[in-house]
């Protein structure tokens, strides 16, 4: 389709003159044929456009955004937010919230009590420019081509389409305002894409749009065959995110090692011509020297938390009860299904199963094990968080059906399995 076409159907769409089954059938042969590349880059742009696009020039420097496509125990965000801005970039990012069995930034910061992320457009810009870094709630007025289309593809089973998804993604973002986009492609039982190929086909589809429509993009393809970090929930999520800043994680870690990646690809793109080994040693020190910890703080306070709380744990909630997942057999553990891991997180409280459900912001679970290790018979996989336990036998079950023991060894999974990138400028 011509660029006219597109718009002239997303522009009528938006404006009620063109009806649902229209679009719908568009959905489904972009389901089944795909786009061209300058096919999806024009839905990018012309789904960009259907809203306010935030305008950033204000804020020096060269403003680099970090999206994830949606994890389990994926904290990266509230771990390499601060490291970048302690490096002096400005980090100026509009975050969502969790969407089915994934979490989100929103409602973990949300969790921290007295922080609300609905602050208007002007407030967020002086956030990002008297503090280097302003994490806040998608303003209504973003890409409603998308709010629309998201819930259209919902109901017609057209959700899982990588130009769709692309299109979606980086739409978003782009209206967002930012000069430069890290991407985190996730992969694998807890990820929208299962296997390498497709992520990488998605990575590869995004970094496309944004070299066609001048915003540098780099999308690192990640591993989510199981939680990348230990917590699962919000509370939990913002404490694990404290403990990685304060350098109480090891740099081996898994969430230590791929929120370093995203850090890097972030201050590289900044700093255009800065190498990965410098950037790196950098983002080392801000964790060591507690800069990266100081810009969490900053952070929390202007969203009227209390970050001084939040550091020392006083001021995150905290669940009635502690209740242990034990290995039922001794085995090694071959593989989890991640997905299940986030379902059984939702059923505590600490997701939405619909819209309208509320988050118990304490509840949720900490993970104990990683695929390739041997527990004994009743030793601790996971330890449940929970407040209303109404539903904490279910959620147990998941845990031991996520938790896959074995008499055999298991393939470890690949952490990182790329990098997808290319040089607009090259
Ligand atoms: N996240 C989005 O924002 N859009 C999609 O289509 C899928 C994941
Ligand atoms: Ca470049």
């Amino acid at each position: 389709m011509s660029r006219q076409e597109l718009k002239w159907l997303i522009d009528g769409y938006v404006a009620g003159e063109i009806p649902d089954y229209q679009v719908s059938a568009l959905l489904m042969a972009v389901c089944f044929a795909g786009c061209t590349a300058k096919e999806t880059a024009d839905l990018t742009m012309i789904m960009a456009e259907s809203g306010d696009m935030l305008d950033l020039s204000p804020i020096p420097g060269i403003k680099v955004d970090k999206h994830s496509t949606g994890g389990v125990a994926d904290t990266t965000t509230l771990i390499v937010a601060p490291m970048v801005a302690a490096l002096g970039l400005p980090v100026v990012k509009m975050s969502g919230r969790g969407l089915g069995h994934s979490g989100g930034t929103l409602d973990k910061l949300e969790s921290i009590p007295g922080v609300d992320t609905s602050v208007s457009t002007e407030r967020f810009l002086e956030l990002a420019r008297s503090n280097g870094i302003a994490v806040v709630g998608q303003s209504a007025e973003l890409v409603p081509a998308d709010k629309l289309i998201y819930a259209l593809r919902d109901v017609t089973g057209t959700v899982e389409s990588i130009p769709l998804i692309a299109s979606s993604v980086m739409s978003k973002k782009i209206a967002a305002g930012c000069d430069a986009i890290v991407l985190d492609v996730k992969c694998g039982s807890g990820a929208f894409m299962s296997n390498e190929a497709d992520a990488r086909e998605l990575a590869e589809a995004m970094v496309e749009i944004g070299s066609a429509v001048g915003r540098d993009t780099v999308a690192v393809i990640s591993d989510m065959n199981q939680p990348l970090g230990r917590a699962i929930g919000n509370a939990l999520e913002v404490e694990e995110a404290v403990d990685a800043l304060s350098g109480r994680i090891s740099p081996d870690d898994p969430l230590m090692r791929v929120s370093m990646v995203l850090a890097t690809k972030m201050v590289q793109l900044g700093w255009p011509g800065s190498s990965q080994e410098a950037v790196t040693a950098k983002l080392q020190s801000a964790i060591w020297n507690g800069s990266a910890l100081m810009k969490l703080k900053t952070l929390i306070d202007s969203l009227g938390g209390d970050g001084e709380g939040v550091i020392n744990g006083s001021a995150l909630p905290k669940a009635k009860k502690i209740i242990p997942i034990k290995a039922r057999e001794t085995g090694i553990i071959y593989k989890m299904d991640c997905e299940a891991l986030g379902k059984a997180a939702l059923l505590l409280g600490a997701g939405r199963a619909t819209k309208a459900d509320v988050i118990d912001p304490a509840v949720g679970i900490m993970m104990k094990c990683r695929i390739g290790d041997f527990p004994g018979k009743g030793d601790v996989l996971a330890e449940m968080h929970v407040n209303d336990e109404t539903n904490a036998e279910a959620a147990e079950e998941l845990i031991h059906g996520a938790i896959d023991l074995s008499r055999n060894a298991p393939e470890i999974p690949t952490l990182i399995y790329g990098v997808v990138e290319k040089d607009i400028r090259g």
